[in-house]
């Protein structure tokens, strides 16, 4: 049987803090910023799965952002808000990312995005970053109008796909992304893309723990 890889997006394939680089054009905070940018869009989709209040993710990102420039003080105005929200549309890809995909995917690999964002943002970073000729697919979760990690999202990756839970894989730098998969029986591999990052201590475990995509290829099976 094949195997189905699925890629988490934001933080596993495309750098969400490659905003900083646009952020730094409005306050001498985007370090800090973007971090708390980042945190209160994913606290976002956790409440708004749970709430059952579905905005998309992009609805998501620009709440956080409003939440952050009021946290901060930082006064953005309307136009540095729209300049924000553009250069989330056309983030960079990490460096690791082209050849590893090339590689999986010349191993005989489905690739598919896998993604809180909605598919056509999710194409538009893929085209953009240049890497969207390795992918079969994307599968966005807002088909379901729900977020990760309720397991309905993963089931609908398997049914999308018509990957087999065994044979289909979650590569995501997100813990709570990669216990979301194994929580319903996928094999799931944790791109620990920070050193300082901490996989949850629940007891529930990835199924391999990589530092890099291109270590990849290796050790799926
Ligand atoms: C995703 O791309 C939010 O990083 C998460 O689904």
């Amino acid at each position: 049987m094949t195997i189905t890889l699925g890629f988490d997006i934001y933080g596993t394939l495309i750098d969400p803090y490659g905003v900083t680089t646009r952020l730094a054009e409005y306050t001498d905070q985007y370090t800090e910023f973007s971090r708390i940018w980042r945190d209160k869009q994913l606290e976002y989709t956790f409440r708004r799965g749970l709430m059952r209040r579905y905005e998309n993710f992009a609805v998501c990102t620009r709440n956080a952002l409003d939440y952050t420039d009021s946290l901060l003080d930082t006064s953005l105005d309307d136009e540095a808000k729209q300049s924000l929200m553009e250069a989330y549309r056309v983030l960079p890809a990490f460096e690791d990312v082209a050849t590893s995909l090339a590689v999986s995917k010349d191993a005989g690999f489905r690739l598919f995005g896998f993604s809180n964002g909605l598919q056509s943002a999710v194409e538009g970073l893929l085209q953009h970053a240049g890497i969207s000729e390795y992918f079969e697919g994307v599968v966005s979760v807002d088909d379901l109008q729900t977020f990760k990690p309720n397991p309905d999202v993963y089931h609908y990756f398997l049914e999308a796909t018509g990957a087999e839970p065994g044979n289909a894989w979650l590569v995501s730098s997100n813990p709570f992304d990669v216990m979301g998969a194994i929580n319903v029986g996928m094999k799931a591999a944790w791109l620990q893309r920070s050193h300082i990052a901490v996989f949850d201590p629940w007891g529930i475990e990835p199924t391999i723990r990589i530092k890099s995509l291109e270590e990849l290829p290796e050790l799926i099976s």
